[in-house]
């Protein structure tokens, strides 16, 4: 028997009426009489692994019995078809082996509390709904380095320790470097301009950190982005080239992952639906639908998540918004040409609620203007001179943008919270486990 092939569930239907192995860990058990039926999973799926006692010894009868929910097991049988089955098959077992007894698992089919959800999100992660996330995630993940890999674009890794602040001062995590400081990246962003100006479209993958003092749904303190810079590109194009990637995204997921989706009950048709084009507004444009709808807001304000819901309810696709006033907006927005007060730049809002999932725009490439706005944003200009370089040789106009892949690992789940949409969240309040 133990040398029957090890396959996986994902996989068992290619071994029909043969004998397999299966190693996993026991999900959930029901007996009755002389069965056992044990729902075995092994990461690529769960499938029922049915013991008669006719037909295994009695040692192995009486330990399928015993073991409890998590218990690891090798399970040697025959793959049956079964119609009733959610995946088509189930094993009718010959021999089990116990590898490693489980003590009484915390988590029980019951339901639990977030709080102690994530106290063990190390055992959490084992569940089908779980799987189903990072397996969304994952193809989230692939998607995007397919499209920029299949596109021409160079991968150029940032760093993560830097010496200034990309995305404002308020919310960087300071550190020890030896006898300076240096702050975890909030942005690869400065680092791609770099890059752009060297080798044309570029982009990086990785996490960022902020150190958020806000307790939302949508704001993790250390999350992944994925940033294209592209050398001569302006505004326009940056918004074609976000809305082509955005739609590939979700298409993928609509297309790999149906089954996920499923298990995770999400409303699938509002997913097939976003297509290009998508709306584009601009700020002051937002600024009326919102006042429309009641709410009070300053032209000048950056809009919050309140702000970004209302909007993203007058659109069934996402909503690309431009133009945002420089005076709420980074240091290295390009100006509007046609009206200084406004930056080159867009936030692109999820649909549902969900929030914005990118922000970009065109870089200031005018070495007076960048000075000028450093300036202005009082930053040390001495941590910038290597910035500022890449407007004082050859500069061209270009533009990128970032997407943060938890809001959209969010979005495309339909979950409430981003802290189901990373493996290990990271929040004001959480650094465990
Ligand atoms: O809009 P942000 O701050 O843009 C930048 O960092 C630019 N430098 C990117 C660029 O142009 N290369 O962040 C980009 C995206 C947001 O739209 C959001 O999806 C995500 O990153 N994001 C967060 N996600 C989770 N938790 C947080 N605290 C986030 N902050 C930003
Ligand atoms: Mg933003």
């Amino acid at each position: 028997m133990q040398t029957l092939k090890h396959v996986y569930i994902s996989e068992i239907g290619k071994y029909e009426g043969q004998d397999v192995c299966l190693k996993g860990w026991l999900y959930n058990k029901r007996s009755s009489g002389k069965l056992h039926f044990l729902q075995v999973r092994d990461g690529t799926g769960i499938i029922q692994a049915v013991v008669f006692k006719g037909d295994v010894s009695p040692e192995a009868f009486e330990m399928a019995g015993r073991i409890q929910q998590e218990s690891s097991i090798e399970v040697y049988g025959t793959v049956k078809e079964d119609k009733r089955s959610p995946i088509g098959f189930e094993i009718g077992v010959k021999d089990l082996k116990l590898i490693g007894e489980a003590l009484e698992y915390p988590i029980t089919p019951k339901e639990h509390g977030v709080a102690f959800l994530l106290e063990h999100r190390h055992l959490w992660l084992r569940s089908p709904r779980q799987l189903a996330i990072m397996k969304i995630r994952h193809n989230i993940i692939k998607t995007i380095r397919d499209y920029f890999n299949n596109n021409n674009f160079l991968l150029v890794d940032a760093p993560i320790f830097t010496p200034a602040a990309c995305e404002g001062t308020t919310n960087l995590f300071e550190t020890e470097y030896f006898d300076e400081k240096a702050y975890l990246t909030q942005s690869g962003q400065l680092y791609m301009e770099a890059a752009a100006m060297a080798f044309g479209k570029v982009y990086c993958f990785g996490p960022t950190f902020r150190a958020e003092k806000s307790k939302t749904r949508r704001h993790l303190t250390e999350f992944w982005m994925v940033e294209p810079e592209m050398a001569y590109y302006d505004l326009k194009m940056d918004m074609d080239l976000a809305e082509d990637f955005v739609e590939t995204i979700v298409q993928s997921v609509v297309a790999n992952n149906r089954a996920e989706l499923e298990v995770l009950e999400r409303d699938i048709s509002k997913l097939e639906n976003i297509k290009k084009p998508f709306p584009r507004i601009s700020y002051d444009e937002a600024i009326e639908i919102l006042k429309s709808k009641g709410k009070e807001i300053q032209w000048g304000e950056d809009f919050g998540g309140d702000e970004e819901t209302v909007i993203s309810e007058q659109f069934d696709r996402p909503v690309m918004i431009h133009r945002y006033p420089a005076e709420c907006k980074a240091f290295y927005m390009k100006q509007d040409p046609e009206s200084p007060k406004h930056a080159l730049c867009v936030d692109m809002i999820a649909p549902e609620g969900y929030g914005e999932i990118i922000g970009g725009g065109q870089r200031e490439d005018n070495l007076d203007l960048l000075l000028g706005k450093i300036k202005e944003h009082k930053l040390n200009q001495e941590a910038f001179e290597w910035y500022l370089d890449l407007r004082r040789y050859g500069s061209v106009p270009h533009a990128g943008f970032g997407l943060g892949i938890e809001r959209t690992v969010g979005w495309l789940c339909g979950l409430h919270h981003v802290r189901e949409t990373i493996p290990f969240p990271r929040m004001m309040e959480r650094i465990k486990p």
